[in-house]
């Protein structure tokens, strides 16, 4: 294996050269594999290339549509980019059961997002205080230029507060700092506005006459927005008469038992929590891929609220009185639908096109319903057939693919496995059977 400095600045085909020839030289077809991923639209190709350092070629990610959403007494179609073979179908199927029991209705709960100046300061916390106080107008004038904008959408800085984090950890303080960022996701605003608020701090204790000694300075480690993002939270909700959830009065009052208690496992254990949690994240990542979001910072801010409590936790409860079953979802994303890749990705814009050019708070309900949504189906095949069979059938075509089966071996399994269960190995058992 070799090293190199200076990769980036060789042209995609010296790149790809060079890898070839030092990493893949026994991989056959290694360059033409990399090339066929191209698009032939050279602009479209250059487009993509410019998103990120040292591209290659493309990697492709199917994208599907789960249709039938009555979200808000609307309908939508949701585009989901996502490769695991159950989940477009299992959006659908939910979507559709809910579709004639009133649908999914959702609230936002707040859309605050956080970031902090991080910084040490070993004087007299009072003195910090009253300089905090002192700079506070400046921390805003300072950043004018950056907020003009934002403000003018309705967003900008809400609050700057001084915490003294001293007692977790030793000359430890904070300015934490609130942000609207309206329809933008906000990252660059927002560290925009912390760098300034960081350096304004350093300067303005230069001249700040009470701090006396070189060791009683403020001194800034980092500033950098929160992924954490509890206040920016949406609820997504179905509900319906328990009698509506079987085709007998016992079928539903079993469904229920079993449903309920499966989510209140997935309360108090967190072995099950995260399984139960990665279905939910089934379905908001493959929107906010579809969308051009960023699914690091939604999964890393997700998971962090399930946990809030101490011990990690179902986002989704559910809860039955009087007859109505109803189950619902909290959940953090702070999402964007302009700037970034929502302005760039020809399939993003077409999948916000097809979600009717939604608000970023419009988005944030459509996806913790998607949410919502894929964690209903899982759990309700779990406690009914069990997720192996409707799993197995959306995985046959991956298998057939896998055999490399032709036309004609595919619609013979497809028909066959109608009526029998899909494993692996009844596949091979079929093809070699067919191919004999
Ligand atoms: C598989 O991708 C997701 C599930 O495991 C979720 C769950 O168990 O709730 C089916």
């Amino acid at each position: 294996m070799s090293q190199i400095s200076g990769f980036s600045k060789l042209t995609k085909l010296e790149k790809i050269d060079w890898l070839a020839t030092h990493y893949l030289s026994d991989y056959p077809r290694a360059e033409a594999i990399i090339k066929q991923y191209w698009n032939s639209d050279e602009a479209l190709q250059k487009l993509h290339d410019e998103f990120t350092e040292n591209t290659i070629s493309n990697y492709y990610l199917p994208l599907g549509v789960a249709p039938n959403f009555d979200i808000d007494g609307k309908l939508y179609a949701i585009p989901m980019a996502i490769e695991e073979s159950s989940v477009i179908a299992a959006a659908s199927k939910a979507a559709k059961f809910w579709l004639d029991k009133g649908g999914f209705k959702t609230e936002i709960l707040g859309t605050t997002k956080v970031g902090h100046v991080h910084f040490n300061y070993s004087g007299d916390s009072q003195q910090l205080n009253l300089f905090f106080e002192s700079i506070k107008p400046k921390l805003f004038s300072d950043t004018a230029s950056i907020t003009k904008n934002m403000e003018k959408r309705g967003g900008g800085i809400k609050d700057i507060q001084l915490i003294d984090k001293t007692e977790d950890l030793e000359n430890y303080f904070q300015l934490y700092c609130t942000f609207e960022t309206v329809d933008a996701m906000g990252a660059n605003f927002i560290n925009s506005c912390l760098e300034q608020f960081g350096q304004t701090l350093e300067a303005e204790a230069r001249t700040y006459n009470n701090f006396t000694s070189e060791g009683t300075f403020p001194e800034v480690i980092m500033c950098i927005l929160s992924n954490y993002v509890p206040e920016c939270l949406v609820r997504a909700e179905v509900s319906c008469p328990v009698t509506e959830l079987g085709e007998t009065k016992e079928e539903a009052e079993q469904f229920v038992r079993k449903f309920s208690q499966a989510i209140k496992i997935a309360e108090i254990e967190p072995y099950r929590a995260v399984t139960h949690n990665k279905g939910i994240m089934n379905g908001i990542d493959a929107l906010v891929l579809a969308t051009g979001n960023d699914f690091r910072a939604v999964e890393a801010g997700v998971h962090a609220f399930a946990a809030k409590r101490g011990r990690y936790s179902s986002l989704t409860h559910v809860k039955t009185e009087n007859g109505i079953f109803r189950f619902w979802i909290e959940v953090p994303l702070a999402l964007g639908t302009t700037g970034g890749l929502t302005s760039l990705h020809p399939l993003v814009k077409l999948s916000l096109a097809l979600l009717n050019h939604p608000s970023a708070e419009q988005l944030m309900r459509l996806t913790a319903v998607a949410g919502l949504a894929q964690n209903f189906a899982a759990v309700n095949s779990l406690v009914t057939t069990g997720i192996q069979k409707g799993h197995m059938k959306m995985h046959l075509m991956n298998i057939l693919n896998q055999f490399e089966a032709d036309e004609t071996e595919r619609a013979k399994a497809v028909d066959h496995f109608k009526t029998h269960t899909v494993t692996h190995s009844e596949v091979i058992n079929l093809l070699e059977k067919m191919r004999s």
